[in-house]
């Protein structure tokens, strides 16, 4: 029975998906945030359980509907909001999965101080500026700690291009850099990537050798991504 998700090539195997964009907050009503709709890692998560794996999504701020219709597919949801509430649930999840795909767009910096009031404005003063702080790199941190022997780590780029280089060329450093096995390259902007009903990747192994491409809806690039995830996994 194909519609029946034990019977998938991912049966058999536990899975944890981060989605959405982390918030981080500047007083109890403010926080930085960014235009991630987490549609991609939901499809991710959705894929995956279709597919017969166990799955759980790590929510960061995600659309009611779009949980709603996660907990439908049968995935295990748990709602986050800021990089360090996101930071403990990927690793309490990842210390018993065979696969962490980090899709989440997180924060790079978060105020330093968050005070327990409102910030007031002074009329006529002008703002304070607000002191970040960098967040610890949780994709980095889980690619070299590896919480289970023999998981897989995959990542996202967000790359729009700039005079450094290409799409592709921040793609390929970035894949150097992170120590992940996979990462999924995306085109942002204009349209692009974040907030769009499509989505095309290009997924890079570690050394940044492009092993598949994929475009067309977020659901058909989180099949081509576990197609390439299931190619690298060893047996069961
Ligand atoms: N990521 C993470 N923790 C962070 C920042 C990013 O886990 N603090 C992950 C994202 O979930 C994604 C990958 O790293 O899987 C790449 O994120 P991206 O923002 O494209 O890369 P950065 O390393 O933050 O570099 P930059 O934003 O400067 O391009
Ligand atoms: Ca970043």
């Amino acid at each position: 029975d194909v519609g029946d998700p034990r019977h998938g090539d991912l049966a058999g195997r536990t899975v944890v998906v981060s989605a959405g964009g982390t918030r981080e907050p500047i007083d109890p009503v403010r926080f930085i945030g960014n235009r991630s709709s987490g549609r991609q890692g939901a499809a991710l998560a959705e894929a995956a359980r279709a597919r017969g794996a166990d799955v759980t999504l790590v929510a960061a701020n995600l659309d009611a509907a779009v949980c709603a219709a996660a907990l439908a597919a049968g995935v295990v949801v748990v709602p986050v909001e800021t990089t360090a509430e996101l930071r403990d649930a990927v690793r309490a999840a990842a210390a018993a999965s065979d696969v962490v795909v980090m899709a989440a767009a997180v924060a790079d910096f978060r105020p330093t101080d968050v005070p327990d009031a409102k910030i007031k404005k002074v009329p006529g003063a002008g703002p304070d500026p607000i002191a970040l702080v960098e967040n610890p790199d949780v994709l980095a941190e889980l690619a070299a700690d590896r919480l289970r022997p023999g998981q897989l780590v995959v990542g996202f780029a967000a790359e729009t291009g700039d005079a450094d280089g290409s799409v592709l060329d921040h793609g390929r450093r970035k894949a150097r850099r992170k120590g992940a096995d996979l990462l999924a390259v995306n085109a942002v902007g204009a349209g692009r990537g974040f907030g769009a009903p499509t989505n095309a990747v290009t997924v890079l192994d570690g050394q940044g050798d492009v092993v598949a491409e994929a475009s067309g809806t977020k659901r058909a690039v989180a099949d081509a991504i576990w197609d390439a995830v299931a190619k690298t996994l060893p047996a069961i």
